[in-house]
């Protein structure tokens, strides 16, 4: 079952430059798909279009041309309410996603609030809602009534991924989780995302620029060369036997996880 469908998306922005707007494209015709439960792994140079197609497929930025869908319905203006909480994002800087004046508890339930605004709930109810989020991500409930600056990047990050998982969606878009983490940090924070997957059964769009990383997580990988897929396949065909003249290039630029 196709969870995701990305099909012939296209984007352009305008840009003034100089006396002149320009036309910048940013996505070309862009498609791919991700059965329900595994791991799509977007990898691409700075710029190429990643958070672009992220922003799409999330229903924040609107595609010039080409349709997502998701479990067959299309995302748009008339769709994205009922599918939004169906599908997480989870983006690369861990402190600016949380506000800072809020505690833990109200930051991690905040969806649940917003969601089901019509049914009532208790403030011990919310409060032992924020505690099991919190084990899901590996943190405990002293964690409930303290603010972010209080906590590292990567604890800052399981408290993101603890709001992104409050609504229980079935899709995480996670747009360079672990770039702003340090090396041993971000593995465990990657090794949190598979670990949730396996027990969630959650399907993954899993942004990075780093060939390792996305080796370590995806099904199957799709390189993204200024807006185009240049290649798309199995994660061990595409490592092991790259076609595309870029993919080497991206492969060859990264060292391994084991000496990241
Ligand atoms: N709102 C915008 N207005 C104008 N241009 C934009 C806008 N958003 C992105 N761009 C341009 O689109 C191109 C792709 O940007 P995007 O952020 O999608 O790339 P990326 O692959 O996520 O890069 P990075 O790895 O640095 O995060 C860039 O040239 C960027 O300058
Ligand atoms: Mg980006």
């Amino acid at each position: 079952m196709i969870r995701i469908a990305v099909d012939e998306v296209s984007k352009h922005y305008e840009r003034q430059a100089a006396l002149r707007r320009v036309t910048v494209p940013v996505l070309d015709r862009v498609s791919f798909e991700i059965p329900r439960g595994q791991t799509l792994g977007l990898v691409g140079e700075s710029g190429s279009g990643k958070s672009t197609l992220a922003r799409i497929v999330l229903g924040l930025v609107e595609a010039d041309a080409g349709q997502v869908r998701m479990d067959g319905v299309a995302v748009d203006a008339t769709t994205i309410a009922g599918l939004r909480r169906r599908m997480q994002p989870v983006f690369q800087d861990p402190a600016a996603a949380l506000d800072p004046r809020m505690r833990v508890v109200d930051l991690v339930t905040e969806p649940l609030v917003i969601h089901r605004s019509g049914a009532r709930q208790s403030r011990a109810s919310l409060r032992q809602a924020a505690a099991e989020l919190l084990r899901s991500v590996g943190m405990d409930a002293s964690a409930l009534e303290r603010y972010p600056h209080e906590f590292s990047g990567g604890q800052k990050q399981r408290i993101n991924i603890a709001r992104a998982l409050a609504l229980r969606p079935e899709i995480l878009v996670l747009d360079e989780p672990v770039s702003a983490l340090d090396v041993s940090v971000a593995a465990q924070v990657i090794n949190l995302l598979r670990a949730l997957q396996q027990e969630l059964g959650m399907t993954y769009l899993f942004i990075s620029h780093s060939m390792p990383l996305v080796r370590y997580l995806s099904t199957r990988i799709a390189v993204l060369e200024q807006g185009r897929i240049v290649e798309i396949g199995e994660t061990e065909e595409v490592c092991q036997r790259p076609r595309a003249a870029y993919t080497r290039r991206l492969l060859e630029a990264t060292p391994t996880l084991e000496t990241a």
